[in-house]
């Protein structure tokens, strides 16, 4: 809030100001809340405020006021659970100032980008962000926003968690001189913040062109200069290849009913249902061995009667009377009824289940595994499934796998999840980069390796 209010008189915004935790802090304030358990808390901590019981999208497109400056902590609601015509409207009105966010954007950031429509000209905004403004690819317009709109833009990444009963990372933005613009951003880093501190004088200048060419990530400049650029010309050296050029990078199949559709053999047996209507399959990243899916690790799950064996039907195929059966079972109303059940006809035939050359797992607190499919599994959507292009072999590709460049890799081009995990969707995993021949080990490692052990705390992954 210090960092937003100049003056005393500077008449201060919050556009979703809850319980009242920043405009208590300063006399002249305005807020405005649509929650009325918390706007009743606000009153009663800052009498003194104008408080306005509304949905700030709509608030902000009719009142005629202007701020010096705005602050808090806007509502982190993901896409999934942000829908309807609050957020249609929101994501209108963040079009006509010029800010075009797709529907996976999370509520934070159209708050911000709304906020500054009511901005005087000079006016500057303090705010609590996720950190996911360091990677998520609905960040980038906001920041390109931003970076047209004010003189400063200042993002201070902050380690540890500000907010203990948070679950989410969150970092701070700063933003200042708007009507301006700038051509680079401001980074600065904290292991730890606390609410007296100043705005850090120290930053790093990530310069926009250099942000972008980097898929627009914020995240990869919390590295040392040293090692972004020893990390920069690996890509760029000869030696070294992208995942994507030389494998597809897909999802698995996405049944709708795990329970249902995977059969152990024990159940297979009971139910008669033919061997060529079962397929082998990958359910998840903890089943993967090693280095490969064998025949012999197939057996083994069998032996375990784990429940591996897709229901594989087609919809042309006569049915057996056992199948047909096992589709009129009380579990089988149950996956009928699943979104993905009720949206395929015949609900009983799985998409999109191909056998891949080999697995890789997308979610992992340590590296990513990358595991050859010798046994011709197929697998669910919690792994990847790579189809190699290019003449390349699994074993190739393993052998440059393990390396601090692709470990590195890893950190940069995938994302955290929260709680030590570590994300690779398909398009990030396709920009992962691995020796093309083993990389020869070099003083360059112990750099590489220093890049995997400070990306790996700041996703808390020790
Ligand atoms: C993270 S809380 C922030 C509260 C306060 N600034 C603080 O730091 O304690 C976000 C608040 O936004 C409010 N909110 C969510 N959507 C809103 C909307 N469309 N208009 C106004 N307030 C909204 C919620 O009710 C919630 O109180």
């Amino acid at each position: 809030m210090k960092w937003a209010v100049c003056h005393p008189s500077d008449h201060l915004l919050d556009p979703s100001c809850g319980d009242g935790r920043f405009i208590t802090l300063h006399r002249n304030s305005t807020g405005v809340e649509r929650d009325r358990e918390a706007l009743a808390k606000a009153v009663t901590g800052a009498p003194w405020a104008t408080i306005y019981e509304r949905d700030f999208f709509s608030w902000a497109q009719e009142t005629s006021q202007r701020f010096d400056c705005a602050a808090g902590n806007p509502p982190f609601i993901r896409y999934q659970r942000w829908q309807g015509q609050v957020r249609d409207d929101a994501l209108a009105l963040c079009a006509r100032l010029g800010v075009s966010f797709s529907s996976l954007t999370s509520s934070w950031a159209p708050f911000l980008a709304a906020t500054t429509l009511l901005l005087k000209p000079g006016g500057r905004m303090a705010f609590v962000v996720p950190a996911e403004i360091g990677h998520a690819t609905y960040s980038a317009p906001l920041l390109e926003y931003l970076a047209r709109s004010f003189a400063i833009v200042h993002v201070v990444a902050v380690r540890t968690k500000i907010f203990a009963d948070l679950s989410e990372d969150c970092w701070l933005l700063y933003t200042d001189g708007f009507g301006d613009r700038t051509d680079h951003f401001r980074l600065s880093s904290r292991a730890v913040f606390s609410h007296t501190d100043e705005l850090p004088r120290e930053f790093e200048r990530v310069a926009l062109t250099e942000w972008r060419s980097i898929r627009s990530r914020l995240r990869p400049f919390l590295l040392p200069a040293s090692i972004r650029s020893l990390y920069r010309e690996l890509q760029d050296d000869s030696r070294t290849l992208r995942l994507g050029d030389v494998a597809r990078v897909g999802i698995g199949y996405v049944t709708g009913d795990n329970d249902f559709f995977h059969l152990r053999p024990s159940e297979a047996a009971v139910s008669s249902i033919p061997q060529e209507f079962l397929r082998p399959s990958v359910r998840n990243a903890r089943t993967l061995p090693q280095k490969a899916v064998t025949h012999a690790t197939v057996r083994a799950w069998l032996n375990r009667d784990e429940p591996v064996l897709l229901l594989r039907l087609t919809a042309c195929q006569a049915l057996p009377a056992s199948i047909q059966r096992y589709l009129d079972t009380p579990e089988a109303e149950r996956a009928k009824q699943t979104y993905k059940c009720r949206m395929r006809d015949p609900w009983y035939v799985v998409p999109d289940v191909h056998v891949p050359d080999a697995f890789l797992s997308c979610m992992s607190g340590a590296g990513a595994a990358l595991v050859a499919n010798l046994a011709k599994c197929v697998c669910t959507n919690s792994v990847h499934a790579l189809r190699l292009k290019n003449g390349i072999s699994v074993e190739a590709l393993q052998q440059g796998w393990n390396t601090p460049l692709t470990r590195l890799s890893c950190e940069l081009e995938g994302h955290p999840l929260g709680g030590g995990l570590r994300k690779l969707e398909p398009r990030e995993a396709a920009n992962l980069v691995l020796p093309n021949t083993r990389l020869p080990v070099s003083r360059e490692d112990t750099l590489l390796q220093e890049g995997i052990d400070i990306m790996k705390r700041w996703r808390h992954c020790v």
